[in-house]
Parts: structure tokens; C-alpha cells; sequence
């Protein structure tokens, strides 16, 4: 599928029927060719997705919009970077509620309806820090059985008003843009621009009880109360409050008692 709409919001935009990962495919071109922000390349089809925490990203050939775009944020304030994942969850979340469904952000990167996860973020920072791959997947038209995990959902489950994908990745390109141009008018300050506020408002995180999972196996359990000027989820555990910049995190709100 050609991707016209799309093409129009991108600064070039290539579209390739099959591919690994266009994450990979466009960190390897960044390194070869020097790119305008906003270049997209999308894809029909994954056949190596890549996820957070080296996870793998799957969807059936045609039903996702699977996207990466390349950014080369140039901010005063260095927490900016830091906020792109968020930036771009935020983006997806305008996208499916014009779509006249809505969502919410689990931090970092995943955009929820209903608590099933729709969407997921990857933002890729290069070696010299000069610029970010963002990838992003949304479930547009996978039935049920499709989908690769109990707890994910698809536009088309939640009713959405619309299936195109060129349309919604035109949009979500739109959205982010904007975000992006308040950011970088803000010196990459998120408070300045009202992204944090945007994304405390848009959490489907703040106030939960949440499970904090490490790289080396390790866990806490607190509440998430804040996301912090860089991003960073802020915990509170009965013994101290943490701030965390990386990890999984679990919902535990169905294990919570009534008080
Ligand atoms: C996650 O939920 O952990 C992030 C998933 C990101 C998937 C997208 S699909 C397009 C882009 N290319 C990849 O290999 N990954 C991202």
C-alpha cells in the first residue's frame, strides 16, 4: 500500500511492502545519507519488529501501521530527548481519539484502550546522540485471534471510526509534529510546553499501584505518583521514592484492596 497522505506530512517518506524493521533499516540509512527530520519509512510488513526491553514487535502483513521516523532534536535543555517515547504515545493517543475512541498512556511507550495495549513506541537514540529513530505500531485491523497477546487490542475492536492507514499515519505525523515543533520552541523544556502536563493528564499510569521490573530481574512495587521534568516515572515505594528511567512496569490495580 502507497501511503499519499502520509507523503505529504513526512519530509520524504518511502514505503516498503517487506522489511525487517524499519527502525534498523532507518538507523542504517541515517548512517549513510544525511536526512531531513520527519523522513518516514513505513511498511507493510515486519518480519524482524522490534520492541522495548529487546522485545519482538509482530503483526500480520497489512494490518498495522508500522512506521519510523527520523529526528534530529537539537535541544537546550538535554531532557528533552528524554521525552520523545512519551511525545510520540501522545501523538498516536490524538490520532485514535479523532478516531472517536478513547486512550491513554501507559509509561513509557504504550497507548492503551480499554487497558489493552494498541500501540507501541521505540525511540532509538544514535551512537553520537545526534539524532533519534522513532518506530512506532498500531494495531489498525487485526481480529482477536491475531493479536499476539492477551492484553493488546486494534482499532478495529475498539470500534474506530476509520481503518486507513494512511490516513492515521498521516495523522499521528501531524500530531507529532506539532508536539515536536512546542517542544523544540520550548528549548525541550516539557513543562514549559505543557507536554508534562499533557502527559500526566493523558496517564493511565499516575496513581496506580504499579510493579517497577529491572533489567537484572529485579522488582519494586510503590505508586506511581509523578513523571518528572526528564521523562523519569516517579515511584513511591513504603521506604522511598524512586525515579525510574527505564524498566517494565505492571499495572497492579487488579490485585489492589478496596480501602
Ligand atoms: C514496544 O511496544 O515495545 C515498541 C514497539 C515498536 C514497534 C515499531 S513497528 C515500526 C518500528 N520498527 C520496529 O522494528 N519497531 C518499531
Amino acid at each position: 500500500m502507497e501511503y499519499p497522505k502520509a507523503s505529504q506530512v513526512a519530509s520524504g517518506l518511502e514505503f516498503l511492502a517487506e522489511t525487517g524493521s524499519t527502525n534498523q533499516d532507518l538507523s542504517a540509512l541515517a548512517k549513510q545519507t544525511e536526512l531531513p527530520e520527519f523522513f518516514t519509512l513505513v511498511t507493510d510488513f515486519q518480519s524482524a519488529g522490534r520492541g522495548r526491553l529487546d522485545r519482538a514487535w509482530e503483526a500480520p502483513p497489512a494490518s498495522s501501521v508500522m512506521a519510523s521516523v527520523y529526528l534530529k532534536p537539537r535541544f537546550e535543555n538535554q531532557s528533552g530527548v528524554g521525552w520523545i517515547s512519551l511525545l510520540v504515545a501522545q501523538a498516536i493517543k490524538q490520532t485514535i481519539e479523532d478516531l472517536g475512541v478513547s486512550a491513554n498512556i501507559k509509561w513509557p511507550n504504550d497507548v492503551l484502550i480499554s487497558g489493552s495495549k494498541v500501540s507501541g513506541v521505540l525511540a532509538e537514540v544514535s551512537q553520537d546522540l545526534s539524532s533519534v529513530v522513532v518506530g512506532f505500531g498500531i494495531n489498525v485491523s487485526q481480529e482477536a485471534k491475531d493479536l499476539p497477546v492477551q492484553n493488546a487490542t486494534s482499532l478495529l475492536l475498539a470500534g474506530a471510526s476509520s481503518l486507513d492507514r494512511d490516513s492515521i499515519l498521516a495523522s499521528t505525523l501531524k500530531n507529532l509534529r506539532v508536539l515536536y515543533s512546542e517542544l523544540v520552541a520550548a528549548g525541550g523544556d516539557a513543562q514549559v510546553c505543557g507536554l508534562r502536563q499533557q502527559l500526566l493528564d493523558s496517564s493511565a499510569t499516575i496513581g496506580q499501584l504499579v510493579e517497577v521490573m529491572f533489567k537484572d530481574q529485579e522488582s519494586v512495587m510503590g505508586r506511581a505518583v509523578d513523571i518528572d521534568d526528564t521523562g523519569r516515572l516517579v515511584v513511591k515505594t513504603q521506604t522511598q521514592t524512586l525515579v525510574v528511567s527505564a524498566g517494565d512496569i505492571l499495572h497492579l490495580r487488579a490485585y489492589e484492596q478496596d480501602d
